[in-house]
């Protein structure tokens, strides 16, 4: 084990990095720097595996049943690019969910591909996209045939999880590889949950460890299943996207979980699924609050992700009366997500918290805010992010080309992407977003739009 190795070290350190391990002239560094090391003679290199981290990614491979599986330290956004960077780049299209989070956006930057989007229904009632279905991927496909390249985010966000077997059906009937998004989901196939899309016959599956599982932020596998990807080709886009010193203290993170999932996965996923099935039981007697269970549109829930619907006031509360930190609230919608690491205590506090705000709860004042229909496509993204441009009064870009992008974080989907027309959907949706981040850094007041002489955009 790393972990081992790195707590036996002894030698004098006439080598990077430079606090030298000494804790007590950094006390900020106390912690953390004893085990940060950088590749030295008996460690191996996470950017060329042959020892501890070869061992480490064959153990996840076989747990996960992948192929073969890549240890990340830059998250599953690394996974994203490196994945789209290895597959895409010959003038092939990316079919994608159009929630898909920002790193989709920029892998189709970097390789240049034009992006089609797959827009799967949305809830009525609470406004979040539901699963992606097979026919419209196969819809879509027919559609574009230069498609290269299908990317779906399952489960998204809010724990919604697609029928990835069916769908990497509809792909390899073309040809066409998929890559899941379950950054979110790198529990799934562990226990009762539903099944992972490693197993599922996808191509590329991407998971970031530190979301769900314990392993420390920044940590992910990508999980290659090779046939229609060449796994050497997304290996070296890894090591060319990838920092060349990735952190032991990440590395070893990283093998302790998997080592962990190895041993205790199993067991420690069903007793997280008994405890999240308490916490569900016990929540049905909440009446102005609800919690989302699934329904219609919706081919699996994970039920690890807890979405609450009520008043506005709920998330604020939570913080200030229970001293509880959802992951994201906005509008009637809070969304707390639960972790391998979690509790009994901690699922009953939760519970008791929202039973007792409950009583006093008023019922959802404010719908949650509708997905805009699409925006019209008027430039590939890539050409819009390099035309020249301004940045407009938002009234002013209506009827104009947006030359940036415009995210909320969490969830760090674009509500705005660069080449789309502004049209009074995109404004709504931005008034109603809340905090958003530009790409030029302004307030939401303004836009930059692209500005081609003699072209009507
Ligand atoms: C759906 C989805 N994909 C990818 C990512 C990127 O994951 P990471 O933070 O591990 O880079 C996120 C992060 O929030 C996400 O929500």
């Amino acid at each position: 084990m790393i972990l081992e190795k790195l707590d036996a070290l002894s030698s004098l350190p006439m080598h990077m990095p430079g606090h030298k391990r000494n804790a007590a002239a950094f006390p900020w560094l106390k912690g953390l720097c004893e085990r940060d090391i950088t590749e030295i003679e008996g460690f191996d290199d996470l950017n060329d595996p042959a020892e501890d981290f070869s061992a480490m990614e064959r153990a996840a491979a076989e747990l996960w049943g992948a192929k073969e599986s890549v240890a990340l330290v830059g998250g599953s956004t690394l996974g994203v690019l490196a994945s789209v960077l290895a597959v895409l780049g010959d003038g092939r299209e990316l079919l994608m969910c159009r929630a898909s989070h920002r790193s989709v956006y920029h892998a189709a930057e970097l390789t240049k591909a034009r992006t089609r989007y797959l827009t799967p229904p949305v809830d009525p009632a609470l406004g979040i996209p539901l699963s992606v279905t097979p026919e419209a991927v196969a819809a879509a496909l027919e559609t574009h045939p230069d498609v290269g390249l299908v990317c779906v985010t399952s489960p998204t966000y809010e724990g919604v999880v697609s029928d990835i077997p069916a769908i990497a059906e509809v792909c390899h009937a073309r040809a066409v590889p998929l890559l899941v998004d379950e950054a979110h989901g790198a529990h799934l196939g562990f226990g009762g949950f539903p099944r992972s899309a490693v197993a599922a016959g996808a191509d590329l599956v991407v998971q970031s460890l530190h979301k769900t599982l314990p392993s420390l932020t920044q940590t992910a596998l990508l999980h290659i299943n090779p046939g229609l990807v060449d796994p050497l080709r997304v290996r070296r886009t890894v090591g060319m996207l990838q920092t060349s010193s990735p952190s032991y203290l990440l590395s070893a993170s990283i093998e302790g979980c998997v080592r962990f999932m190895e041993r205790e996965g199993e067991a420690a996923a069903d007793c997280w699924l008994a405890l999240l099935r308490d916490f569900r039981a016990g929540a049905r007697s909440l009446y102005n609050i609800r919690l989302y269970n699934g329904g219609a549109g919706v081919f699996a829930l994970d039920p690890s992700k807890l979405l609450l619907m009520g008043e506005e006031a709920l998330a604020p509360r939570l913080r200030r009366e229970h001293g509880i930190e959802p992951e994201y609230a906005r509008g009637p919608l809070t969304l707390c997500m639960t972790g391998l690491g979690d509790t009994k205590a901690s699922l009953d506090r939760l519970l008791t918290a929202l039973l007792t705000l409950d009583r006093t709860a008023r019922p959802p004042q404010t719908a949650p805010i509708p997905a805009p229909a699409l925006p019209e496509q008027v430039l590939p993204l890539h050409e819009a992010m390099a035309a020249p441009g301004r940045l407009l009064p938002a009234r002013e870009a209506l009827g104009r080309v947006a030359g940036e992008y415009a995210w909320a974080y969490p969830p760090g989907v674009p509500c705005l992407v660069p080449g789309e027309r502004v049209d009074e959907g995109v404004l709504e949706t931005l008034n109603r977003a809340g905090t958003l981040h530009f790409t030029h850094k302004h307030g939401p007041e303004s836009i930059f739009c692209v500005d081609l002489p003699g072209k009507m955009v």
